[in-house]
């Protein structure tokens, strides 16, 4: 049986992912800070360390008694807008924190390394769709800080003869019966638009309707988080190194996602249009043709409408997120 030690196993993508693991078989060590993430996602079948990537110690120590067979690093700060205002939270944490996590799993002698990296690592791509090889110029902090250990993993898997994956997620979002989205403050825009139909925000805020899209607000391609799971998976099985983009190929506008939104939760969601913000590029789109023939990854779940079902029956039930609910 594989051991996978976890990294923000008790956040949303991390959380579900340990769920598919374990599913499996393995055996599972979460390490969380529960900065961001819920007590109330971690199951009873798994390890939990609660433990911070940013001291050295605590890290190398956790992987020290586990001696995992591989990890699965999902623990970041993940908030474009604040890391404009603090990049300095963003080195601290997703760079030097990784390279700590980095330097302790090659000294516990870790084969296999998955990294959750991102599209933000491409800024505006010059062409679309967005292909591995396309150029990565980050616009914002976040971006660079992933596009950054990204490279201290190239390195370190040359250098160590280690295998690591980046897997560069397009728009997550969806949920299984059980684990949903609940981040705080909330930027993605599918809780946002379900949080409007139950009535806790007042309306919707469209930022810009003037891009050079079919309807003028910005495309992006929508990943569901059973997919990205199952990315999880398949990477480990592969023992590859190298990035694979994780997307579908289709993307669908602000405005779509409202319309389909409206139609699954049959509640009028009200919205007011907004200006442009700063770096936000008109259309996001992957070609994830890459993850298809090296992992043997489909999505199956990434339909627009399976993602909106999926994620409105969790936050029907979970009106307020973890807090005070029982799973
Ligand atoms: N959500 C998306 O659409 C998306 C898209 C692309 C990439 N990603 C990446 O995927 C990963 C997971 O995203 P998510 O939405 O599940 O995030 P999340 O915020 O829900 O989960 C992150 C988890 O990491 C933990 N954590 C953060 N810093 C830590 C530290 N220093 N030490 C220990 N634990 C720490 C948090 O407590 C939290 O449980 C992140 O790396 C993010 O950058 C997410």
């Amino acid at each position: 049986m594989k051991h996978v030690f976890i990294t923000g196993g008790a956040g949303y993508i991390g959380s579900i992912t340990v769920r598919r693991l374990l599913a499996e078989g393995m055996q599972v060590t979460i390490f969380d800070n529960l900065e961001v993430g819920h007590t109330e996602t971690l199951p009873d079948e798994s390890k939990f360390i609660h433990g911070d990537l940013r001291n050295a110690e605590e890290i190398d120590n956790a992987l020290q008694q586990t001696k995992p067979d591989a990890v699965m690093h999902f623990a970041a700060y993940a908030l474009v807008g604040e890391s404009m205002q603090h990049p300095e939270r963003y080195w601290a944490n997703n760079v030097i924190g990784g390279i700590n996590l980095l330097n302790s799993a090659v000294h516990a002698n870790v084969q296999r390394f998955i990294f959750s990296s991102s599209c933000a690592t491409y800024g505006t791509p010059s062409k679309l769709p967005i292909t591995e090889t396309t150029q990565q110029q980050p616009e914002n902090p976040y971006g660079e800080s992933k596009l950054m250990f990204e490279r201290a993993l190239h390195w370190m898997c040359e250098c160590h003869g280690i295998t690591g994956i980046a897997l560069r997620y397009f728009n997550a979002c969806g949920a299984t019966d059980e684990l949903g989205e609940d981040h705080s403050p909330e930027s993605h825009l599918i809780p946002n638009i379900l949080k409007t139909a139950l009535g806790q925000r007042e309306e919707m805020h469209i930022y810009g309707t003037d891009f050079s899209t079919p309807d003028g607000t910005c495309v992006r391609d929508y990943i569901h988080v059973k997919d990205l799971a199952q990315a999880h998976l398949l990477a480990l099985q592969v023992g590859k190194t190298g990035a694979y983009n994780l997307g579908t190929g289709t993307g669908y506008s602000v405005k779509e996602v409202i319309d389909t939104a409206r139609r699954i939760t049959g509640k009028n969601i009200p919205v007011i249009e907004k200006p442009r913000r700063d770096g936000d590029p008109a259309e996001l789109i992957a070609i994830a043709d890459k993850a298809h023939s090296e992992l043997g990854w489909e999505p199956r779940y990434s339909s627009i409408e399976t993602i909106l079902s999926d994620a409105w029956k969790w936050h029907k039930k979970h009106p307020n997120g973890y807090q005070e609910t029982e799973l």
